[in-house]
């Protein structure tokens, strides 16, 4: 049995994700660049590799490669191919190159995908992204790619933005159609961009229509099911209960482990590719994590 990671707050640490590359080929107006400031450099297959099987010993069970937009990684399926078998491994992605690559994806041991579309109207998702108009229609064959190669569920990543909340029951029903999970996220307004849309609002309604709720372990998020319909909300900002119930490492794209997405100042550069090197690392940063939301008092030892 592997070590499990527990912090001094009690949480375990069971979810690393890890960032590819910071280059993408959108330029979305809400980007949060996954917390990064100023990425210096790519972090290498090798360390990537060398990382996560350090993780995996340490008791992670699942993996997200996100970005930048990670299918720009060349070696991407190269890197999948390397991963632990035992993992559950999923990517994030604006889906504009998952037509071209799911099947070489899924053959390399890929689990699933999130999608990220904040809108199915061409003109809103070109303003939301800096993309072109026909972009959206390579994210659909994307959606369907992913489909018909097996990496599902495929969960559609929705920013609630002032300019696509009136879309959400028609996403809803794009899902309920698709087969798709909704998860709508809350925007995190890093830049004061006053750009949000009302995801309360939208969650009550939620919350009235729904025939059943249940809610997940990681980050107590609450899923809500609609007539077969699944629409996921993840509400971070102020959020004690979320951050309380946080399961995840994140690793940056230049190589540093990150304890927390809002957080800059406690970030530990890893430098080397040797496993056991990586392990001390990675619980020196599990000793680093605390909720960003919430009382900051640890559990006495005896308590753990
Ligand atoms: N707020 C909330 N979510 C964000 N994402 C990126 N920037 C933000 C932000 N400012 C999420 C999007 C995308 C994923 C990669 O990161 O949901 O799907």
């Amino acid at each position: 049995m592997p070590t499990k990671m527990v912090d001094s707050y009690g949480r375990k640490v069971t979810g690393l994700r890890i960032a590819l590359t910071p280059r993408c080929n959108l330029k979305c107006i809400y980007c949060h660049h996954e917390g990064e400031v100023k990425p210096e450099k790519e972090i290498s297959g090798e360390m990537v590799v060398s990382v996560v099987k350090a993780a995996r010993d340490l008791g992670i069970r699942s993996l997200k490669f996100t970005g930048g937009e990670p299918l720009l990684r060349r070696d991407l399926a190269d890197l999948i191919r390397q991963m632990p078998k035992d993992l559950n491994i999923s990517l994030t992605t604006n889906g504009i190159f998952l037509a071209e690559q799911a099947k070489a994806l899924s053959e390399a041991g890929l689990s699933r995908v999130n999608v990220s579309l904040d809108s199915l109207k061409p003109e809103t998702y070109a303003a939301i992204t800096g993309c072109k108009e026909g972009d959206l229609e390579m994210v659909l064959a994307g959606i369907d790619a992913a489909k018909e190669n097996g990496l599902v569920p495929i969960k559609l990543n929705v920013v609630v933005l002032k300019k696509n909340e009136a879309e959400i029951p028609e996403m809803i029903e794009f899902c309920r159609r698709n087969g798709l999970i909704l998860q709508l996220i809350e925007l995190l307004d890093l830049q004061s961009l006053g750009v949000s849309g009302d995801i309360e609002g939208i969650e009550k309604s939620l919350q009235a229509q729904a025939d059943r709720v249940s809610t997940r372990e990681m980050h107590r998020r609450k899923k809500y099911y609609l007539d077969g319909a699944e629409v996921e909300v993840v509400r971070p900002m102020d959020n004690t209960e979320f951050c309380a119930n946080c399961t995840r490492l994140r690793v940056t794209s230049d190589g540093k482990i990150k304890p927390c997405l809002l957080r800059s100042d406690n970030l530990i550069d890893i430098g080397t590719c040797d496993c056991e090197r990586i392990k001390g690392l990675l619980r020196e940063a599990n000793e680093r994590r605390e909720p960003y939301f919430g009382a900051k008092d640890r559990l006495c030892p005896a308590a753990r």
